[in-house]
């Protein structure tokens, strides 16, 4: 067997950036802001606030509270982190989704990541200046359509290669220093394209509304449609992607972290600057500058068929409003902060995968950093070839949506009902740098559990209609790819458990 590496984390602060890190993605800067502007603004951010409170936050404390107790006992991955809590064969299976949701969601994000390298370059280059609007828009279809010839393909290999690169250099040399690096430039560039956005004025560089008008419509409060379930699922499936809970991630992380170590006020930590990066300067940039320009219901009409358009048909354009040195530097900052925030949560997706081959198979961290890679091309592929036919969104659909609800509510129930509420709260609490108020207790206990229960069966109508969807060929095809790859998981795990069953290596 080979040799493994020890691994763990270089320093308190490069945990919680590269926690942070995790979080903090393409969500924030492009879902987030479609999400508000499709549900209704002011009528998003309340049910938003809500889920992170009673779900987001909760589900946080136990991801954390499980890694760390499964890293205890040597495990990296949620089979065997679930398997250190409850011995029933049942859990190493549920296990499965936190292997199976990050190859899957890595598979399309990372081709969603390449574009920013690519739109980087582009902006440099002043590929978009003196276009019109519909020219600039047509870049980005002719670009998915792969009309552009071997370019998409060129900047998806690289984006693979570097993030492979980096996972193989191991936690404290390459995910920490990337997310010591990435973080701050980001939150920069970040702040520097919020001033611009809220500063905009109405009159001036061809704006039609001042900047504060998107905000507007995103802060003032609406009570009217509160009650709208669409909307509710809407915050949650956000909640969900933007802290990347549900996805197993978070646990693998966490299972590097000491065992007498703080983990309460580093999720807080972690959790409360992906909300910052979100909800402040989230919307601060796409929205005020969209709607400064075409108005709120002209946004609200463009993102019908989803938000992607917006950040990359769009906003290239606006900018070129402001000239050709502000166009360049806008769109490099506006690119490279959604790259850092792309490639931090990539890196992030690929430690569960490596992990589980190291712990299980003796892998050395080169080889299983490779072997992620490789997984990623052959699963991506699909998406960038076919991305027109549907099959992005369908990952999207399965991975980076059903997945989180599925996994989320049974590591809730597992947390607070199986391994125990009082054995959970101790786990949470121990080495804790603060006091978490005991409510929270009750919440993990009942109330978490009620409102993940309620996610999925208000999901469950949208998840049957899908299902039973079976008009597009490639669509199909990629539901029976995602299927395969988790039974394929499902199978390794088997062999994992029968190889420690004859080493005898159940120390928990
Ligand atoms: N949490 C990551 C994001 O928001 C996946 O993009």
């Amino acid at each position: 067997m080979t040799l493994q590496t020890k691994e763990s984390w270089g320093s308190r602060v490069g945990l919680v950036l590269a926690m942070a890190g995790n979080a903090v993605g393409l969500g924030n800067f492009l879902r987030f802001p479609v999400q508000a502007i499709q549900n209704g603004g002011g009528a998003f951010i309340i049910p938003y606030f809500v889920c992170f409170l009673l779900m987001g936050i909760p589900l946080l404390w136990i991801e954390w509270a499980s890694g760390r107790f499964g890293g205890k006992w040597g495990h990296h991955s949620t089979p065997f982190i679930l398997d250190s809590m409850d011995k029933r064969t049942f859990w190493k299976y549920i296990g499965v989704f936190g292997i199976f949701t990050n190859l899957a969601v890595a598979a399309y994000y990372c081709y969603l990541e390449s574009w920013t390298l690519s739109y980087m370059y582009h902006s440099l280059a002043g590929s978009f200046m003196g276009e019109s609007a519909e020219t600039v828009s047509k870049f980005f279809i002719d670009y998915v359509s792969l009309v552009h010839g071997y370019e998409p393909v060129f900047f998806w290999l690289l984006c693979l290669v570097l993030n492979t690169y980096i996972l193989s250099r191991g936690l404290s040399g390459g995910v920490e220093k990337a997310a010591k690096v990435g973080m701050p430039l980001l939150i920069l560039f970040g702040i520097l394209l919020a001033i611009k956005g809220i500063t905009l004025k109405a009159g001036s560089e061809g704006a039609v509304y001042d900047g504060v008008t998107g905000l507007n419509f995103l802060w003032t409060p609406d009570f009217s449609t509160i009650w709208t379930p669409k909307v509710w699922l809407a915050a949650a499936g956000q909640i969900f992607f933007t802290l990347s809970v549900g996805m197993g991630s978070i646990q693998c992380y966490a299972s590097y972290v000491r065992s007498k170590d703080d983990i309460a006020l580093n999720a807080m930590s972690a959790g409360w600057m992906n909300e910052f990066v979100e909800v402040v300067l989230g919307s601060s940039i796409l929205i005020p500058i969209s709607i400064g320009y075409l108005g709120i219901d002209t946004v609200i009409e463009m993102t019908k068929n989803g938000g992607l358009g917006l950040g990359f048909r769009t906003l290239p354009y606006l900018f070129t409003q402001w000239g050709p040195l502000l166009s360049a530097l806008a769109g490099f900052a506006w690119f490279c902060l959604l790259f850092f925030a792309g490639i931090t949560s990539s890196l992030a997706m690929g430690t569960p995968c490596m992990g589980f081959m190291q712990d299980e198979f003796g892998w050395s961290r080169t080889k299983s950093a490779w072997s992620f890679g490789a997984a990623i091309l052959v699963l991506g592929l699909p998406t960038v070839l076919f991305f027109n036919h549907g099959v992005f969104d369908e990952y999207d659909y399965w991975a980076g949506t059903v997945s989180l609800v599925v996994f989320a509510l049974f590591e809730t129930i597992l947390f607070a009902w199986v391994f125990g509420i009082d054995k959970g709260w101790h786990e949470i609490n121990q080495g804790s740098d603060i006091k978490i108020p005991v409510f929270f207790k009750y919440v993990i206990k009942y109330v978490t559990p009620v409102f993940l229960g309620a996610v999925f069966i208000g999901s469950l109508p949208d998840l049957a209609r899908k299902i039973t969807d079976v008009s597009n060929p490639y669509v199909v095809g990629a539901r029976l790819l995602l299927l395969g790859v988790f039974l394929g998981v499902s199978y390794l795990v088997y062999i994992a458990y029968k190889k420690r069953l004859k080493e005898g290596r159940f120390v928990s």
